[in-house]
């Protein structure tokens, strides 16, 4: 096929895009989003300042704008994020009483799992939770100093309830090397979670490489955490300066792990994206196709 999309799902896979609904009227951007992807990812309009800004009061307006797009056009919609200590309004990270906290955590996943229940392939539960450097452990946040390190547990719990359909996933940066005690954090706690039962489908690696790309440990990482039992996917893709030789190993690394499901790539043009100044994706600001867009295409499997 000659479509990032068309050609990923030759092999069952998706090939899918951060969306920003502020975008949806440009028609460069959307003429690229039609042609090109199978899967949708909101970029900031599911996450919890945007639809719980304040207690209770919910607002799915620009959410629902992107999943009518994509409902509309076919494709597949990723739900990111349900629980993360950041885009966290100040109402959240200001309480202090555990129970309290549970509830509105439970509320806050209920109520967004409910509003897309059915339309949701993957939703990332809990984004990001993991500290970075030698630790292995959690991160300091709101959710781990007031519930304790069983707020994940927790989550994920909730999750299942409210939507059995849908893929749960746990998400996060910098856990591509296997060897990386974050990395090695996140495997730990995915195989507690399968022997204990716990439900989890999935672990999103985001993929926000240098301009390196990859590092050499990927494909193993991968397989390493299908081996536990959930699938894969490759949930925010970008690379700086975008090579295609880096592109390609990305997208062979997931071609050659069955579990790994799909890729998501981290916005459409360089000008959408959250590293602009890096130039780190497929399409140049004028829309046009990146050597990068070639190289993923060719080793998808398409021309
Ligand atoms: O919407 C407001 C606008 O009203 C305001 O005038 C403007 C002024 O700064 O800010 C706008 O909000 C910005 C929002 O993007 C929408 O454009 C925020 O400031 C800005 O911080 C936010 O950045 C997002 C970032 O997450 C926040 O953490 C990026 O777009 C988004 O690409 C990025 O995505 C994250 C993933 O969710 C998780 N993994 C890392 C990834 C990259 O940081």
């Amino acid at each position: 096929a000659s479509t990032l999309g068309a050609q990923a799902a030759q092999s069952g896979r998706y090939f899918g895009t951060a969306v920003a609904a502020g975008r949806l009227g440009d028609g460069t951007y959307t003429g690229i989003l039609d042609r090109e992807f199978n899967s949708v990812t909101p970029e900031n309009e599911m996450k919890w300042d945007a639809t719980e800004p304040s207690r209770g009061s919910f607002n799915f307006g620009p959410a629902d704008q992107i999943a009518n797009r994509a409902q509309a056009g076919g494709k597949r919609l990723r739900g990111h994020t349900l629980v993360w200590h950041s885009q966290l309004p100040g109402w959240v990270s200001s309480i202090r009483d555990a129970n309290t906290l549970r509830g509105v955590m439970n509320n806050h996943i209920t109520t967004v799992m409910n509003r897309y229940k059915g339309r949701i392939h993957s939703w990332d539960v809990v984004n990001e939770a993991f500290a970075d450097g030698p630790s292995g452990q959690l991160r300091s946040s709101v959710f781990r100093d007031v519930l304790g390190n069983g707020f994940i547990e927790q989550a994920f719990r909730t999750a299942r309830s409210a939507d059995p359909a849908a893929k749960l996933c746990y998400n996060d940066y910098n856990i591509e090397n296997w060897s990386d005690a974050k990395t090695q954090g996140v495997y730990r706690m995915v195989r507690d979670f399968k022997a204990r039962g716990v439900p989890i489908d999935c672990v999103g690696l985001q993929a926000h490489f240098g301009t390196g790309g990859p590092p050499a440990s990927f494909q193993s990482t991968l397989s390493n955490f299908a081996a536990l039992g959930v699938d894969v996917q490759i949930t925010e893709l970008d690379i700086a300066q975008a090579s295609p030789t880096a592109y390609a190993n990305t997208v062979r690394a997931c071609m050659n792990v069955a579990r790994c499901t799909g890729i998501t790539v981290w916005g459409i043009r360089d000008s959408d994206s959250w590293r602009a100044s890096e130039n780190p994706l497929l399409f140049d600001r004028g829309g046009n196709k990146k050597p990068a867009y070639n190289a993923a295409l060719t080793t998808l499997g398409g021309t």
